[in-house]
């Protein structure tokens, strides 16, 4: 690409890393992880194995998203057919573009689930292990899995838009 290759290749190398870290997680958390739990625990330590899995899970994920922008810029702007910022002229712009929204959307789910589904996760298990009634409980732990799924399935439409890029 240009006569820098091996930062590049680097950076490459952070960018897939982020993929298979952030992608890797969302999809080991939705596919077995959480199901598992599900099937297998009692009813009052349920919640609190969704908190403490999600709350493991999310600094993963911000650093990872991180790098993915990081990295990302640096790509962008060794790629040939990079114009400048928001020089939309091409097939591969048109994906980056793309893939940015989805990205953008992605960081909004994750914020959610940080700082609205966690704190509402880690409630109900406080009160659940106090013996306390917790009516929130499920509605969080259901609508949190519901925003994973939501966010696998935009990391899989990045992939597309990045595969779109690659073929550009
Ligand atoms: C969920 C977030 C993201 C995922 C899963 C992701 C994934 C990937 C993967 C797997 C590649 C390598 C493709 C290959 O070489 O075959 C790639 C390339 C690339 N990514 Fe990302 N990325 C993400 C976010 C970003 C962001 C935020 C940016 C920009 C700021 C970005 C910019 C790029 C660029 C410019 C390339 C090179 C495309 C090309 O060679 O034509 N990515 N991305």
């Amino acid at each position: 690409m240009n006569d820098s290759g091996y930062p590049l290749g680097f950076l490459y190398w952070l960018h897939m890393l982020a993929t298979l870290t952030w992608l890797g997680m969302q999809a080991a958390l939705v596919l077995w992880v959480l199901p598992l739990g599900k099937r297998y625990l009692p009813s009052e330590e349920k919640t609190a194995f969704v908190s403490r899995t999600l709350k493991q899970v999310m600094p993963w994920e911000w650093f990872s998203a991180l790098v993915l922008l990081a990295t990302g810029m640096f790509q962008m702007s060794a790629n040939p057919y990079y114009g400048g910022f928001l020089a939309i002229s091409n097939r591969w712009a048109y994906a980056i573009l793309g893939k940015h929204i989805v990205y953008g959307l992605m960081l909004t789910v994750n914020g959610t689930l940080s700082m609205v589904f966690l704190p509402r996760l880690e409630r109900a298990a406080l009160l659940l292990q106090h013996g306390r009634p917790a009516p929130d409980a499920p509605a969080a732990a259901r609508r949190t899995g519901q925003l994973l799924w939501l966010n696998l399935g935009m990391g899989v439409l990045v992939l597309a838009l990045t595969a779109l890029a690659r073929a550009a």
